[in-house]
């Protein structure tokens, strides 16, 4: 099998209804962090990966986000006017080349499994990357860069994986590792979502993922799982056994961000803003004086 991974599905079907009323009509993954979608963060990591084509699996209310990666060229002509070239630049990234960008709908909201699923034909028989926006990652190379790189070694399937508290095991993915080889793990099962006493691990899956086609097979004939949903987890258990491809865990360097939730977003904003040289001065300044008011009304 091939290794070259040139096409990421980004599943962006969700509600976001953690963060209602923000939500009702703007999507989840246009809100931003300091100046930037959520969503241009993923794609940014993607293309940073060697990523060609981009898919996102949307679902209906979601058509900022094809505004989003348009060209907008009444805007870029008034920047051009005024000679802000430093935005016209940024505005750059922002824009996706026609035939290198895809929409698929998801009608009904059945799980991350089927999400991934509605993108099939757009990924015939090649490996593909999967990213879930809400994970951000800070690092100084990009997550799926590292698993890339990783991915060439191992082949097989890879997910990013990142130990987590033991009373977290609920909201994650969980691996059952068969060797551990530090920065990569070899995997005997996964678990979605299970209880702190059921979870054979405390390493998590995070949204970062490089799959063989053959989850998407198996997708085809999959029975919803756990809370009633068609889920990724299960697709990629059924890689690993004999005569199968196998799963890694892939430890990735890097700080990882919750943005599906609001005080990992919150944190995320926090972050990214003391990493601005323009913003960090002011913003640290501000911090510190909140923490000592806080602290004195103790
Ligand atoms: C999804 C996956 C889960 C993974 C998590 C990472 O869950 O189903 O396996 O650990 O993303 O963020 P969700 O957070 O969408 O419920």
């Amino acid at each position: 099998m091939n290794r070259k991974v040139t096409k990421a599905i980004f599943p962006v079907a969700g509600l976001g209804t953690r963060f209602l009323p923000a939500t009702k009509s703007v999507p989840k993954e246009i809100m931003t962090l300091v100046d930037k979608p959520l969503i241009q963060y993923a794609v940014d990591e993607a293309r940073a990966a060697g990523i060609k084509e981009f898919i996102f699996v949307t679902s209906r209310g979601k058509g900022a986000l094809e505004d989003y990666f348009d060209h907008a060229p009444q805007l870029e002509n008034e920047l051009r006017k005024k000679g802000k070239d430093a935005l016209l630049e940024i505005l750059k990234n922002t824009n996706m080349d026609s035939g290198e960008v895809a929409y698929m709908r998801q009608h009904k909201a059945l799980g991350l499994g089927h999400a991934v699923w509605c993108a099939r034909r757009l990924i015939g028989n090649e490996p593909f990357a999967v990213i879930l926006p809400d994970d951000v990652i800070a690092a100084e190379r990009p997550c799926l860069g590292q698993m890339v790189d990783a991915y060439a070694e191992t082949g097989g399937n890879m997910v990013a994986a990142m130990e987590v508290r033991p009373d977290q095991t609920s909201s994650y993915g969980i691996l059952d590792i068969d060797q551990d080889m530090g920065a990569v793990a070899s995997v005997k099962g996964m678990v979605e979502k299970p209880a702190q006493e059921d979870a054979p691990s405390n390493l998590a899956v995070i949204g970062r993922y490089i799959l063989n086609p053959s989850v998407l097979r198996t997708l085809n004939k999959l029975k919803s799982g756990a809370g009633g949903e068609i889920q990724l987890t299960d697709a990629i258990a059924a890689e690993i056994g004999e005569d199968r491809a196998g799963v890694y865990g892939y430890r990735f360097q890097g700080q990882r961000f919750d943005c599906g939730s609001k005080s990992g977003f919150l944190q995320a904003t926090v972050a990214f803003g003391l990493a601005r040289a323009e913003l960090r001065d002011e913003l640290h300044e501000y911090l510190e004086s909140m923490l000592a008011y806080r602290n004195a009304a103790e």
